[in-house]
């Protein structure tokens, strides 16, 4: 058995530094690894729909623009497969048996969908689709027999639930399914990127995000504006780190040669930081580091992304070949999970058989 990745995001927006760090630069880096046998990417527009109902032109429009984001981050079609998941009509098969698996008390304590619920004030009113989509994600993983979901913390619970049915539909049906493990950014501060007010999530809503196509005066004027130590008022003020965003950012961005570069009276992130924490160390030096910093890392994204703007036509047709490309490893496997629950009847030459055995008999 091969190692096999699987991952997406629901099309609900343009992808921002927050999908930078937690899972785009990672895929880029699994995908160049070599170390995979197949990657697909998946432009999850079906989960978006779970949620925005009433709004399909939002998802509509946004799907070229995850995939702009995706090409222009460097997933590279050739080596992975990017997918649009409504296109995909087997998943909606898989959903569907995978539902008996799942009890509506196990759906009610997934802490993600939890909190969505909360976010979106659905409490009263829950859409189904909305309430079961961690069931869907479980057959988005399956389909491809992927073995490694590279994704954020949030991710966490759709992978749990994903296991547990796997686990039972293998013990129940015999092996079909394989397990798939969460794997996770190697670095707290990647886990959950906070927006540039310091609030716990980027979101669009909220006007905190910084996007991966954001020109250079907008990210500058966003790193300036940034969330830092409201204590911190005089440079001669000790500073704390925790919660201070553009150290977060910091954490999440910067190399060692970024310092050789832009600040090289600091050799690493460490030392900077322990003048920041005794004092005599302005926000605004470490603004505009961090300033240069995203402008280095954002820069050939934004170049790529406007060469691929170019051919809109060519970037559908990556995706509608992708699609082609992963309904039939869908297909394959929704066989296997047919013939393992034995609800393949007319290939069943036994069944018949047996059928016919007892007719004669009577
Ligand atoms: N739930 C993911 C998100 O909120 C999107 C997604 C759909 C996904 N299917 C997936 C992620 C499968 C990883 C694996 O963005």
């Amino acid at each position: 058995m091969g190692k096999i990745i699987l991952t997406g995001d629901r099309p609900t927006g343009k992808l921002h530094v927050g999908h930078y760090v937690g899972s785009l630069r990672r895929r880029v880096e699994l995908q160049n690894s070599g170390e995979y046998d197949k990657i697909y990417i998946m432009i999850a527009d079906a989960q978006a729909l779970t949620d925005n109902a009433d709004n399909p032109e939002k998802v509509r429009q946004n799907i070229i623009e995850v995939a702009l984001d995706y090409l222009a981050c460097g997933l590279d079609p050739k080596k992975s497969t990017i997918l649009i998941q409504s296109q995909i009509p087997e998943l909606c098969e898989l959903s569907f048996y995978y539902m008996n698996l799942v009890t509506v008390s196990r759906l009610q304590r997934n802490p993600t969908v939890k909190s969505e619920i909360q976010m979106r004030n659905f409490e009263a009113s829950i859409p189904v689709g909305f309430f079961t989509y961690p069931i869907s994600q479980a057959a988005d993983i399956t389909a491809f027999k992927a073995t490694t979901v590279p994704a954020g913390e949030d991710q966490m619970p759709m992978v749990e639930q994903t296991q547990e049915i796997v686990h039972k539909f293998n013990s129940v049906y015999g092996e079909a399914l394989v397990e798939p493990k969460i794997l996770l950014p190697d670095n707290q501060a990647c886990m959950r990127l906070p927006g540039i007010d310091g609030k716990a999530k980027m979101s669009k809503s909220l006007g905190n995000c910084i996007y991966l196509s954001e020109e250079p005066e907008d990210i500058k004027k966003k790193v300036m504006s940034m969330f830092t130590d409201p204590d911190h008022i005089r440079v001669q003020d000790p500073g704390k780190i925790e919660g201070n965003c553009v150290f977060t950012y910091l954490d999440a961005f910067c190399k060692p040669e970024h310092f050789e570069r832009y600040l090289p009276d600091y050799a690493n992130l460490d030392e900077l930081k322990s003048h920041y924490r005794r004092g005599g160390l302005g926000d605004v030096k470490v603004k505009k580091f961090l300033n240069n910093v995203l402008q280095e890392t954002l820069e050939p994204i934004r170049t790529r992304r406007k060469e691929l703007e170019k051919d809109i036509p060519a970037i559908y047709e990556i995706l509608k070949k992708g699609s082609e490309e992963a309904e039939k490893v869908a297909a394959k496997t929704l066989a296997d999970v047919k013939n393992a629950m034995k609800i393949n009847y007319f290939d069943d030459m036994a069944l018949i058989h047996e059928q016919t055995e007892k007719y004669r008999k009577e």
